[in-house]
């Protein structure tokens, strides 16, 4: 079934509109978009997406993207016509999102205090990272609208992607990292698969900075997360989690956050999910920051000013963030993690972010780096990798209990979001025997 799509300004007093033909990351007043579509999808579509699972060799029905493509189908195509889904849609053969769901991790589990948690590995995504999911789409947009040439800032998931996904496209790729602080195995990504790296000085806000005012001068098409079409494919991370539980929500889903991509999927999916009466229950969001880059979690939970962020159904105080910004620049407060994953101090979703906070009731915590680094440690003890972004998520799942906002019963949904990209991070962890769960060698 055709659905009509098109762009929309999440600004509620603003809210003009474009075709989704139109290649931008903001409206005229410079607000975030939103793709909206007319239709609302049959709720019979949950046994076509089980039923795909046995896909027949089609990569369209393998992709746990394109799996559930009525939900997302901003290119307009007949979804059931395989020669469209072929012409229009940008799949790494079907490997994107197939082998990420919910596992329960006992001894993740035990630690934390919470037996009915799984955790969802998006690692295992072709490129090594739950970017993909949203890269699929990103590049299908850029492809419907004829760009030969993607631009995006990294810390190192996001451009191993893009890369990953030109290549298999035969489009050019320039990525912006900050210069330094990007992971081996990222950075090793980029170089393989042919794009043009470009080192800035500076922070990975720095490095958006410079690849967005990059794009605005030369007509450049962006694949960070600002693109509305990232977010698309971002909301199957959801889809495959819901439909893990036959589309019976947990009380939560708790994400690590960076630039807040992750968040304002997981928000507009419930709300689309919600709205069509496919969910009863909105499960709360969970973001993790880490303390070394805490945004966030610093003006969500009211720590400058005293004054609490919030969505304030559209009309957030976003003088407060400039100020924030002003501050932070002022003082020479840069973010500092070894997590570098999210290393990010001016969250380019903040907004969307906030309003899916809002939606689902949500709570920011924030963790240090041992405690990620723990974290990361106990998901490998289960059998699983992760990175050490990831290793936010027990950890903040952990502390969320103890502080007894997430209760003992509680069903939870954790995202881990990146495999490991750099081994020394684990390597030293367990060489060293006071790190809780070192597993250090004997000579
Ligand atoms: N976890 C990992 C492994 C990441 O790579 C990122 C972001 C995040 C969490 C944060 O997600 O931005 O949606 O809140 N990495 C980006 C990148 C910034 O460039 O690869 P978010």
């Amino acid at each position: 079934m055709r659905s009509e799509a098109f762009q929309k300004c999440i600004d509620p007093s603003c809210g003009l509109e474009y075709p989704v033909t139109d290649i931008r990351i903001e409206c005229d007043r410079g607000h975030l978009l939103d793709i909206k579509y007319t239709s609302k999808p049959s709720s019979s579509l949950k046994e076509t997406f089980y039923k795909r699972r046995n896909h027949s060799n089609n990569i369209f029905n393998e992709s746990g993207v394109w799996r559930f493509r009525e939900l997302l189908n901003f290119c307009q195509i007949d979804t059931e016509n395989i020669d469209e889904c072929s012409k229009y849609l940008v799949s790494l053969d079907g490997a994107e999102g197939r082998l990420s769901k919910p596992y329960h991790m006992s001894k993740v589990s035990d630690y934390v205090g919470v037996q009915n948690m799984w955790l969802q590995p998006e690692g295992y995504n072709p490129s090594g990272s739950f970017k993909d999911n949203g890269m699929a789409t990103a590049v299908t947009h850029a492809k419907l609208v004829n760009i030969k040439k993607i631009i995006c800032a990294s810390t190192g998931n996001t451009s191993a992607s893009a890369a990953m996904y030109a290549a298999n496209e035969n489009m050019e790729c320039d990525v912006y990292i900050p210069a330094g602080e990007v992971a081996p195995g990222k950075l090793s990504q980029a170089f393989q698969f042919g794009s043009q790296v470009i080192e800035i000085k500076g922070n990975f806000d720095d490095a958006l900075s410079a690849s967005l005012k990059r794009a605005g001068e030369a007509d450049g098409y962006t694949v960070n997360s600002v693109n509305p079409f990232r977010i698309e494919g971002q909301k199957t991370i959801v889809f495959r989690a819901l439909e893990s539980r036959d589309w019976d929500a947990p009380d939560w889903i708790v994400y690590p956050g960076g630039a807040l991509g992750n968040t304002s999927s997981c928000g507009k999916s419930l709300m689309e999910l919600y709205e069509w009466g496919w969910i009863k229950k909105i499960p709360r969001i969970a973001v993790v920051n880490s303390e070394g880059a805490n945004t966030l979690h610093t003006l969500y939970n009211g720590k400058f000013e005293e004054s609490k962020l919030r969505w304030n159904k559209g009309k957030p105080d976003t003088d407060l963030i400039k100020r924030y910004y002003e501050f932070m620049d002022a003082n020479g407060i840069r973010p500092k993690t070894k997590a570098t994953a999210i290393q990010i101090a001016k969250p380019a979703n903040i907004l969307k972010g906030i309003r899916a906070l809002e939606f689902t009731d949500g709570v920011v915590t924030q963790v240090s780096d041992s405690e990620m680094l723990d974290g990361m440690a106990l998901v490998g003890l289960n059998g699983f990798d992760c990175e050490m972004a990831s290793g936010a998520v027990p950890a903040g799942i952990k502390k969320l209990i103890h502080e007894g906002m997430i209760k003992k019963d509680d069903t939870v949904i954790g995202i881990l979001t990146g495999r490991q990209k750099d081994s020394s991070i684990p390597v030293d962890y367990h060489k060293n025997s006071q790190n809780k769960f070192a597993n250090p060698p004997r000579s």
